[in-house]
């Protein structure tokens, strides 16, 4: 397989784009975001893709959240460029004309599950873990989680997941209506490749205007409130409870946080 850190194949019109660094479970870094933004315009300019899919390399995970590694000694500039990243990508896949499909391996975590949630379907293995654990590193999702949980599973499943931080199962979160099937691991290529078979099969021009004609309706205040998370993601860098939640999960110990 390429060593590049996203991967783009094509196979008719469908695009799959994964992200390939499985060693850290392929979490979001610079290198990463910068890549995916630029897959996502190439794919959505190119008409002879009617499908995207998003995924991850490897058995193990979709993608494990934005890289902890880049969060050390990490301003909140630097969080505010970060956040602005992850929202380039995420709205790429929102404005794309395709219908953009998730198919969730694995790890599906904080930046992770921000890239998810701005696609259009979700399929997960069971096998997958969902959450966005950002509050155990002293941080909240800037990457669109705490908007977008909220418009698509409900204002309290939103506060339950991102205030305990404490990732759920595929099965739980069909039950909530986070993705919209749930197959064995060994099932689930099939389960894809069936799905975007029959939106591949749907006329183009009707599909583009449903999916921004959907896009409308979530979106009258969605605007202010992903600018009022980025700014409150970026005030988390200004406390030192940031730098000890990333210290201590690269150090691999219990983090302490201020009282
Ligand atoms: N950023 C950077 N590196 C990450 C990462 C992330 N978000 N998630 C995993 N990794 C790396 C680990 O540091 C580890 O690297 P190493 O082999 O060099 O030590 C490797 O990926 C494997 O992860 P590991 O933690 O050893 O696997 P595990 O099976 O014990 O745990 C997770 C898997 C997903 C539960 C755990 O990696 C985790 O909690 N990741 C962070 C999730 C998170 O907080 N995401 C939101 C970030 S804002």
């Amino acid at each position: 397989m390429s060593d590049a850190v996203v991967l783009v194949a094509r196979e008719g019109p469908v695009a799959t784009v994964t992200v390939n660094r499985p060693k850290s479970l392929n979490a979001l870094n610079a290198e990463v975001l910068h890549a995916l933004n630029g897959a996502m315009a190439a794919l959505s300019a190119d008409r002879a893709v009617r499908v995207i899919v998003l995924t991850g390399a490897g058995d193990r995970s979709f993608v494990a959240g934005a890289d902890i590694a880049e969060f050390v000694g990490a301003t909140p500039e630097d969080a505010i460029a970060l956040g602005r990243r992850i929202r380039r990508v995420t709205d790429a896949m929102v404005r794309a004309p395709q219908p953009v499909v998730a198919r969730i391996n694995g790890f599906c975590l904080g930046g992770g599950l921000e890239l998810a949630l701005a696609c259009d379907i979700r399929l997960a293995a069971d096998t997958a873990r969902l959450g966005l654990p950002e509050i155990r590193l002293g941080i909240l999702p800037g990457g669109g989680g705490t908007v977008r949980l909220t418009k698509i599973a409900g204002s309290s499943v939103a506060r339950a997941l991102t205030m305990t931080g404490e990732p759920i199962d595929a099965a739980r979160a069909h039950a909530l209506g986070l993705v919209a099937s749930v197959h064995a691991p060994e099932a689930l290529d099939a389960a894809v490749a069936d799905l975007t078979a029959r939106l591949a099969a749907l006329p183009r021009f009707a599909l583009a205007q449903l999916k921004a004609s959907l896009n409308t309706a979530v979106s009258a205040e969605t605007e202010s409130a992903l600018e009022f998370e980025i700014q409150a993601f970026a005030q988390c860098f200004s406390h030192p409870d940031q730098a000890e939640g990333a210290a201590a999960f690269l150090d691999k110990r219990k983090p302490a946080f201020a009282p």
